[in-house]
């Protein structure tokens, strides 16, 4: 099974890295295609915590070789920071290549960011403030700063010149800042330049040979379905494809060489930032949630808003990625309810929707219809297989495969790398 990507089926934090992490002994390639230090991955080995942004999870397998594809936005200060922590804990980062055509985050892409979540006020999107948006904004609008572009001087300056003739307008007249010199943005950039230069090739033909000798990549995404800029819940969504396509596009490997689609999905849903999200608890259900799945960011700290499991959006997540599997994550945290209660459709407005509503203002407005299953107090924490499960646990885990509509192939029961039940292989 040479291909597969693994990706997030609701807003993100659903245990990706764990996830990743789980296959990387048997991988070669591990390829990061989309977002940037936006990305928060946990993985707990050993009982040692890593925490990721940049970085695939699988730099922490040894004998892996983690891929930055073009797909991705890259802060070199970020990505210099991060492999030196990982070194100094030593993690062999050696092996790592960056696509030449991955674009810049550059630090008026930063303030930019900032800046624009002040101005919207109300209407935030509760962005991590990294400059995600605004360096993809610059990809779309061709003014973007590549990784090649930092191998000539005299073409960076030009680049650099041309995004900044119009964000200093933008920066001084609008927002009131203080206008960005060409010569601090460049030597800036270049700062990193010669370090990055052994790492740069191009990662595309990398990955297609890979392919072409039989060897295994898994393509591991940064946020989720329901952030993704054109199947999530748009405003409120991240920059770039979160889904199985951006894969593809983001790496360079054409969607007929992918061989496999796994959606991690929690036994829960959570969300952070400004925008819907039908199953929320504003009770304190929400609250025992969150502190027994210890939902704050990884990257930015903030309490992750907390609700039911949605099966409207895990069969949606489905049909958007072309999912095969589900990994389902921190069943555990579940463990001592009386009752769970799982959203299997909406009332909008007194219509009912069993698939996610096309009209933005309608998955608003849609309150869920809950099918309430019942709970199990027995600690499942050690449980290894499937049969180790209290009765009623297998049973949510059974009903959640069938309104979800793909097959549940791994149940993570902890947050170790060993606290994992494996249904279905992924790699096999
Ligand atoms: P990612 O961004 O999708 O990689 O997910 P995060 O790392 O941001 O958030 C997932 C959190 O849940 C991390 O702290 C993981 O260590 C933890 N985690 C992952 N799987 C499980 C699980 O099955 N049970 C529990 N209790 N924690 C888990
Ligand atoms: P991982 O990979 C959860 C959210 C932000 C905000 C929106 C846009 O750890 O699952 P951005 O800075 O990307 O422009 O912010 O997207 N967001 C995430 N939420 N997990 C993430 O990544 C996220 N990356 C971005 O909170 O709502
Ligand atoms: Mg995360």
């Amino acid at each position: 099974m040479p291909a597969v990507v693994v990706l997030g089926a609701q807003w993100g934090d659903e245990g990706k890295g764990k996830a990743t992490d789980q296959l990387g002994s048997r991988v070669d390639h591990v390829v990061k295609f989309n977002g940037g230090n936006n990305a928060g991955h946990t993985v707990v080995i050993d009982g040692e915590k890593y925490a990721l942004h940049l970085l695939p999870s699988g730099i922490l397998s040894p004998g892996v070789t983690p891929v930055i594809g073009n797909g991705v936005v890259i802060d070199l200060e970020v990505l210099f920071q991060e492999i030196d922590a990982l070194e100094a804990r030593g993690v062999d980062t050696s092996r790592l290549l960056v696509s030449a055509s991955a674009h810049i985050i550059a630090p008026y892409n930063r303030t930019i960011d900032k800046v624009t979540e002040r101005f919207l006020g109300k209407r935030r999107i509760g962005t991590t403030g990294r400059g995600i948006g605004p360096t993809y904004a610059d990809k779309i609008s061709r003014v973007g700063i590549r990784v090649q572009d930092l191998f000539d001087e005299h073409i960076l300056a030009q680049k650099v010149e041309g995004a900044l003739d119009q964000k200093n307008h933008l920066l001084v007249k609008v927002y009131n800042r203080r206008a960005i010199t060409v010569e601090e943005t460049v030597a800036e950039l270049l700062t990193f330049a010669e370090r990055l230069r052994p790492m740069v090739t191009d990662t595309a033909l990398v990955l297609n040979r890979a392919l072409d000798e039989g060897k295994t990549v898994l393509f591991e995404a940064g946020q989720a379905t329901m952030l993704d800029v054109d199947h999530g819940t748009y405003p409120f969504v991240t920059s770039s494809s979160a889904t199985a396509g951006g894969a593809c596009t983001g790496s360079g490997v054409g969607p007929t060489r992918i061989d496999r689609v796994v959606g991690v999905i929690k036994a829960y849903t959570t969300r952070v930032g400004e925008g819907p999200f039908p199953t929320e608890l504003l009770d304190d259900m929400g609250e025992h949630l969150r502190k027994t799945g210890g939902e704050y960011g990884t990257t930015t700290g903030r309490p992750r808003r907390c609700g039911w499991y949605d099966a409207v959006i895990a069969r949606y997540a489905g049909r958007v990625n072309g999912l095969t599997d589900l990994v389902l994550t921190k069943l555990d945290v579940l463990t001592g309810l009386e009752k769970v209660p799982v959203c299997v459709a909406y009332d909008v407005d007194g219509v009912r929707h069993d698939e996610m509503p096309v009209d933005q203002s309608d998955f608003h407005h849609a309150v869920p219809v809950y099918e309430e299953l019942d709970g199990w107090w027995e600690d499942i924490s050690e449980c290894r297989t499937f049969e180790d499960l209290p009765v009623n646990a297998q049973r949510y885990v059974l009903a959640l495969e069938e309104m979800s509509g793909t097959r549940i192939s791994g149940i993570g029961v902890g947050p170790g790398r060993e606290a994992t039940i494996v249904r279905h292989d992924l790699l096999s």
